[in-house]
């Protein structure tokens, strides 16, 4: 594996519109409001993780595509509907205004509702010209339920449901994080798994993995806690101290942020011994772990 995260994140960033249908004219909006969101940068962190553990299991990156965007159309959507005043209420998003402020908010759950159909529509349409080898379909159909699995009710739109409910609420370290766990590792699960299910992994590369994601999952959520306290808008292209406005229960508002980095630490510690085995070619997991916490800093 010698790809950085850049060439994966420039793979994506070239064919991100590729699986997104020539809309009619007549709705315009809706494929104006879905390419806003999508275009409007974003470090693309699920489809590079996807791309990355596809590799390391020794699949084709390109096959992985369609996958690898849909997954990105699904966290865009979680985005769109997270900033909603309904939801969180954020005016800014990876840099610019937040899809609502520019095109309403039915057209913000529109495009939403848009592009988490299009993710299925680009995994189903590439499954089918598979139907006639039935290992290769397989790989596809599990690296779609996981994709579903993770964004859907066992996964993110669960946590998204708890965060929602326990505004301004006391709660346990151990509802926390569940609500963490669900709303933000679960997609970023997923992304690994199922990149792993369009490669050849053996069920101990499948387990250390699946270890390591965990430990990533919950601890990106964890340090995008404590961003909203520590980090600045313009590099993060949102604002911060939105949280405490929304009384939104985070690491950092049970925790303090001394707590809150220890976690972290704790968290990173556990991913990377998870993978050391293979540190070989498992280094672009190790750094970005690392690159994660000391982005928090
Ligand atoms: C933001 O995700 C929402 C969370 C789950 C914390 P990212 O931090 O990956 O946002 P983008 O995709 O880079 O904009
Ligand atoms: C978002 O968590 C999780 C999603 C599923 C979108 P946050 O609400 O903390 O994400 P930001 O801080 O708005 O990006
Ligand atoms: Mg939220
Ligand atoms: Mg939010
Ligand atoms: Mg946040």
């Amino acid at each position: 594996m010698d790809r950085t995260y850049d060439d994966y994140k420039e793979l994506i960033n070239q064919h991100l519109m590729d699986f997104i249908p020539v809309i009619d004219n007549k709705s315009i909006s809706l494929y104006d409001s879905m390419k806003y969101s999508l275009t409007a940068g974003g470090k693309r962190l699920r489809p590079v993780l996807l791309l990355a553990a596809c590799e390391f299991s020794g699949g084709n990156i390109k096959e992985a595509l369609p996958y690898a965007c849909a997954i990105e159309y699904i966290h865009t959507y979680s985005l769109i509907h997270d900033d909603l005043p309904a939801m969180d209420n954020d005016d800014l998003r990876r840099g610019r205004p937040t899809n609502h402020k520019v095109y309403g908010e039915a057209q913000a759950i529109l495009a939403g509702d848009g592009l988490l159909n299009t993710a299925f529509e680009a995994m189903y349409k590439d499954m089918l010209l598979y139907f006639d080898q039935p290992d290769q379909m397989l790989k596809r159909v599990k690296a779609a339920y996981e994709i579903a699995k993770g964004a859907g009710v066992r996964g993110m739109v669960a946590g998204q449901t708890s965060d929602i409910e326990s505004e301004e609420k006391d709660i346990s370290n151990e509802m926390l994080e569940y609500i963490h766990i669900n709303k933000t590792g679960a997609l970023i699960k997923a992304a690994i798994m199922a990149g792993l299910s369009l490669g050849d992994p053996d069920a101990d590369m499948t387990e250390r993995m699946e270890r390591y994601a965990e430990n990533l999952g919950l601890s990106f959520q964890i340090a995008d806690d404590i961003l909203d306290v520590v980090g600045n808008a313009e590099e993060l292209g949102k604002n911060v101290g939105q949280d405490q406005k929304d009384h939104k229960n985070t690491y950092t508002s049970i925790n303090g942020l001394d707590k809150a980095y220890e976690r972290l630490d704790e968290l990173s510690r556990d991913a990377l011994k998870a993978i050391e085995d293979y540190y070989d070619n498992a280094e672009f997991f190790a750094n970005l772990i690392n690159e994660m916490k000391n982005r928090s800093k």
